[in-house]
C-alpha cells in the first residue's frame, strides 16, 4: 500500500469552490476533510466526524457562537470553531461536569492564495502550532484562469509517475491541434536540476514538434517545469510579458484514488480568455487522456502489480521514489529533509 507523506501541505479546493457561509466533505489522505468558508470570509479545514457520535460535521451548517463562525452538528447541535474546539454542547445543564472547550476536533492549518486552498497534513493529528510556510509555486496571478479536475482510480505513486512520464505523450496525447501524428517522435535532450523538495527542467525553449505553444506564444516561447513533493507540478510558460502557468495538484483522496486539479493562469495575453471555450475542453480532454490510461493500467495491476520501469524516461518516477523515501526518512529520524538527487541530462524519442 501506498504511503501517504505528512508533514506536508496538500491542495484541498479551489478558492471558488469555497462559498461564504458554505462547507462541503471532501476525502482527503483516507480521511474525511469539512472544507468550509465562513461568514467572515475566511476558510477553514475540519476532521469531518463529530467527536460526539461520529456524524459528519458538513451535514450540519454554519451558526454564530458568541460572535465567532462554528459549524452545527446535525445530530446534537454542538457547535465547532474553525480552529476544532467546540464552543457548545446545548444539552448541558448546570453542574454537569463537562467543559465543550476542552473537546476537539482535528483541524487543518488552511493555506489560501491565488484562488487556490491548501491544507497542511502533520503526522501528529493533535498538531497544533505554526505550520511550515506552505510552498511557494511563483505564481504571480490572483485567480485562476480555469480550473479543471478529475478523479484518478490510482495510487498517488501512480498518478504522479503517469504524470511525469514524458513518454506516453506522442502516444497517449497525439491530437492534432497538439502535437499530430505527423509531427513524429524527435530526440529530447533535457537538463534538470534539483530543487526544493523535487527538480526542475529550468527554461528552455519548448519541443519543436509540440505545436500549440507556438502558435499561442511566437517563436521566443520558453517552458518551464518543476515538481515538488507531496504532487505538485508546474509548467510556466513565458514569452516577452505573456505568462502562462499551468499548476496540477495532486492529492491522494484514499490508497486507491486521486484527485488532480489542474489550475491554469495566465497574464499578459487578455485575449487568451477568449479562447477559454476552447482550452477548457482542451484542458479535460488532456486529463481524461491520462485517466483512461490508468484504468487501463489497472486492467493489468490487478494481476501484476509489478512494473519494468526503464532509463531514461523512468527515471523521474525513480527520482519521486527517492524523494518519497528521504522525506519519510527524514520524518522518522527527526533531521532536515536533503534533496538526494544530481543534476542530469536525459534523453528520450517522443
Ligand atoms: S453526533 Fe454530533 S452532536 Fe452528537
Ligand atoms: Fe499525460
Amino acid at each position: 500500500m501506498t504511503e501517504f507523506l505528512k508533514d506536508l501541505w496538500y491542495f484541498a479546493a479551489t478558492s471558488a469552490e469555497l462559498k461564504r457561509g458554505g462547507m462541503f466533505r471532501r476525502e482527503i489522505l483516507g480521511e474525511p476533510v469539512l472544507m468550509g468558508r465562513g461568514a467572515d470570509g475566511r476558510a477553514f479545514a475540519l476532521r469531518d466526524i463529530c467527536p460526539h457520535r461520529a456524524v459528519p460535521l458538513s451535514a450540519g451548517r454554519q451558526v454564530e457562537t458568541d460572535g465567532r463562525v462554528t459549524v452545527e452538528c446535525p445530530y446534537h447541535g454542538w457547535r465547532f470553531s474553525g480552529d476544532g474546539v467546540c464552543r457548545l454542547i446545548p444539552s448541558l445543564v448546570e453542574g454537569q461536569p463537562y467543559e465543550a472547550d476542552r473537546i476537539r476536533v482535528r483541524s487543518f492549518p488552511v493555506h489560501e492564495a491565488h484562488g487556490i486552498v491548501l491544507i497542511y497534513f502533520s503526522a501528529d493529528a493533535r498538531f497544533s502550532g505554526a505550520p511550515p510556510p506552505a510552498p511557494d509555486f511563483g505564481l504571480t496571478f490572483d485567480t485562476p484562469g480555469f480550473v479543471v479536475d478529475r478523479v484518478f482510480e490510482a495510487n498517488i505513486d501512480n498518478a504522479v509517475v503517469g504524470l511525469m512520464d514524458p513518454a506516453h505523450v506522442p502516444f497517449v496525447h497525439s491530437q492534432w491541434w497538439w502535437r499530430p501524428p505527423s509531427a513524429g517522435r524527435k530526440l529530447k535532450e533535457k537538463r534538470f536540476e534539483p530543487r526544493e523538495k523535487g527538480w526542475a527542467m529550468p527554461r528552455h525553449p519548448p519541443p519543436s514538434n509540440s505545436l500549440a505553444y507556438r502558435w499561442v506564444f511566437g517563436p521566443d516561447v520558453t517552458t518551464e517545469i518543476v515538481f515538488m513533493l507531496p504532487g505538485f507540478r508546474w509548467e510556466v510558460v513565458e514569452s516577452g510579458a505573456k505568462r502562462f502557468f499551468t499548476l496540477t495538484c495532486l492529492t491522494p483522496e484514499t490508497a486507491e484514488r486521486t484527485r488532480i486539479t489542474q489550475v491554469t493562469y495566465w497574464s499578459g495575453a487578455p485575449w487568451l480568455a477568449l479562447l477559454k471555450p476552447v482550452l477548457i475542453p482542451a484542458a479535460r480532454e488532456f486529463l481524461d487522456q491520462d485517466g483512461r490510461m490508468v484504468d487501463l493500467q489497472n486492467t493489468g495491476l490487478k494481476y501484476q502489480p509489478s512494473m519494468l520501469w526503464i532509463d531514461d524516461i523512468d527515471v523521474q518516477a525513480k527520482w519521486y521514489l527517492k524523494l518519497k523515501r528521504e522525506w519519510a526518512a527524514s520524518r522518522a529520524e527527526g533531521r532536515a529533509f536533503v534533496n538526494p538527487l544530481e543534476p542530469a541530462v536525459l534523453k528520450w524519442m517522443s
